[in-house]
């Protein structure tokens, strides 16, 4: 999920009265029972819900696992974080993941999105550095668990947390050398869960942490002053050493693995729509242009074996160069793509670089800070309970953007789900079961239009540690009470995705 708290949009009491007129209408339509039932999807259809180990497990140095690179940043500047104090045992789900598959098999989901801490394998990060028997054992058991409840689990290889001590020895993703590391890494893995996990991510929203972290300096101690000037280079590569780690692992996977244990490998990436602005030429093509540098970037060398035309061109000896080798090892390496969908945004032509702010690439000539489009009119409507923009079109667009222009492949929707952040009452939270359903519904349209989606996992489990805004977005379709022992109690999403995923009727 995103590293920062929710976009600060402009409150406007227009939106709040479409948001207030949205609910009302969802509610009819609900009872027109016009949505898609569990029984209109392929019964090997995976529905979940996903977590990560760094968001959920806590204390990454029990049972001898070494530190990873959130914690360690989130324990030196406590004052960037909302809960900071509860980072080092997160909901404790190390500890009660008996208990929280227990809780999976209540919502009676068939697959569960899950992530493997490298320090915790491996606390140095290299095999050199000594196995982690107590790590090994926790991930067996909590798959072993799963399986023995009907669960199957999809697993992240790298979400955004990789050891410390990797950090500091070669500065991470900025370094070739990774590639080393973490092929050890994913062979140990594949060789110890892979006969009994079918479904393998090489890594979770890489643009997110070259844009973030790298480009706009977040969260990251030693980032490249490149802010003012607008000029960087660091993004570029770190996105490019992640995809030649991707593209080597599933090379390694279908090498020595995948024939014998018969599973898939794919990489997850996050996807923000992007609406033209107006409907001037230079806001048409700023909305490509977004399109190519947030998708493409991963997209154009996994199904053509080199970046996008458009970054070549206007990114220039900044963006990495693939050898031929490369650029032959990278073509066809994924099973499937992972699609994180949130919400959409407006695009506008900016010429000026130094204008560019926000979360928006400097290069990219294009901004998406406008709340509002031309002739004043929002995406889709406004939640109340989220304070975010709900806009399922834009995951049924580019669901349909992505089969035209990638040649269909098999697609997953690993992650979709919306905040809970103003909500008075955290169990009551309607508004998600009305983000889920609405969601769904546009999966379910983009099938009925020739794309391959296999799956949909609703983020996320259990409240979980959203980096900078901590617990408070309340993300879960499972409250954690924290003046309770950790209490975990199913929200009113839950029962509802409970019972939407037992129900036999279908259209
Ligand atoms: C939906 O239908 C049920 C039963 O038919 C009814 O009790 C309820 O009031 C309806 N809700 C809305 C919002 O129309
Ligand atoms: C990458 O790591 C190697 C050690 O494996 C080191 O010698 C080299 O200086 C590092 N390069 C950068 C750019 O940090
Ligand atoms: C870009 O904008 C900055 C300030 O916003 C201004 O100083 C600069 O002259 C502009 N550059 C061009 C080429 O318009
Ligand atoms: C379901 O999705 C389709 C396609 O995007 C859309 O036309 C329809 O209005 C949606 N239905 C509801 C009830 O939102
Ligand atoms: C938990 O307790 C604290 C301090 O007593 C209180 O401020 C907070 O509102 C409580 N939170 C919940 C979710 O009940």
């Amino acid at each position: 999920m995103k590293m920062l708290s929710s976009l600060k949009f402009i409150l406007t009491i227009l939106s709040i009265i479409r948001g207030v007129e949205y609910h009302i209408s969802f509610k009819r339509s609900q009872n027109s029972s016009s949505f898609p039932k569990r029984a209109s999807f392929p019964s090997d259809f995976l529905f979940g819900v996903g977590s990560s180990s760094l968001q959920i497990e806590g204390d990454s140095l029990e049972g001898g696992g070494g530190k990873g690179v959130w914690e360690d940043i989130v324990e030196r500047h406590k004052e960037r974080f909302v809960d900071a104090d509860k980072v080092s045992t997160m909901i404790e789900h190390y500890k009660r993941y008996k208990e929280d598959v227990k809780h999976l098999k209540y919502l009676g989901v068939n697959s569960y999105r899950m992530s493997i801490s490298w320090s915790r394998i491996l606390p140095d990060g290299t095999l050199k550095g000594g196995i982690n028997k107590e790590g090994i054992k926790f991930y067996n058991n909590l798959i072993n668990e799963l399986l023995a409840n009907g669960i199957e689990p999809f697993v992240t290889i790298v979400h955004f947390d990789y050891p410390v001590a990797i950090q500091q020895k070669i500065g991470g993703f900025l370094n070739h050398t990774i590639v080393k590391y973490y092929k050890d890494y994913c062979k140990l893995l594949f060789k110890t869960y892979g006969d009994r996990v079918k479904h393998w991510t090489t890594t979770n929203e890489p643009q997110v942490v070259a844009i973030y972290k790298y480009m706009h300096g977040y969260d990251n101690d030693a980032a490249e002053p490149c802010q003012d000037t607008k000029i960087c280079s660091q993004a570029y590569t770190v996105l490019h050493n992640f995809l030649i780690c991707h593209a080597t692992a599933t090379h390694l996977y279908r090498q020595q693995f995948q024939e014998t244990q018969r599973g898939d490998i794919g990489i997850v990436i996050s996807y923000q729509g992007f609406v033209p602005y107006s409907s001037k030429p230079e806001d048409v093509a700023a909305a490509q242009r977004l399109m190519d540098f947030w998708l493409g970037w991963i997209l154009e060398p996994l199904f053509y074996g080199d970046y996008p035309q458009i970054m070549r061109k206007l990114v220039g000896n900044r963006l990495p160069k693939f050898t031929k080798k490369e650029k032959h090892m990278i073509k066809g390496s994924a099973d499937f793509i992972g699609i994180n969908y949130y919400t959409s945004q407006f695009a506008r032509y900016e010429p000026n670089r130094t204008n560019i702010n926000g979360l928006d690439n400097f290069d990219a000539l294009a901004t998406t800070s406008e709340e509002f489009n031309i002739e004043g009119k929002p995406l889709g409507h406004k939640d109340q309970y989220s304070g975010r923009y709900v806009y399922p079109k834009g995951l049924y667009d580019v669901l349909i953007f992505i089969k035209e222009k990638y040649q269909n492949p098999n697609i997953y929707i690993t992650e979709n789900g919306t905040p809970s952040s103003n909500n008075p009452n955290p169990l009551i939270d309607d508004h998600r079961i009305a983000y889920i359903t609405e969601h769904i519904n546009a999966t379910k349209a983009a099938i009925d239009n020739g794309v391959k989606v296999r799956g949909y996992f609703v983020w996320t489990a259990f409240d979980t540690f959203e980096f900078e805004a901590g617990y408070s977005g309340h993300w879960g379709l499972y409250h954690v009470d924290f003046n309770n022992s950790l209490k975990r109690i199913p929200k009113a999403s839950a029962k509802w995705y409970r019972n939407f995923l037992k129900s036999n009727g279908g259209h």
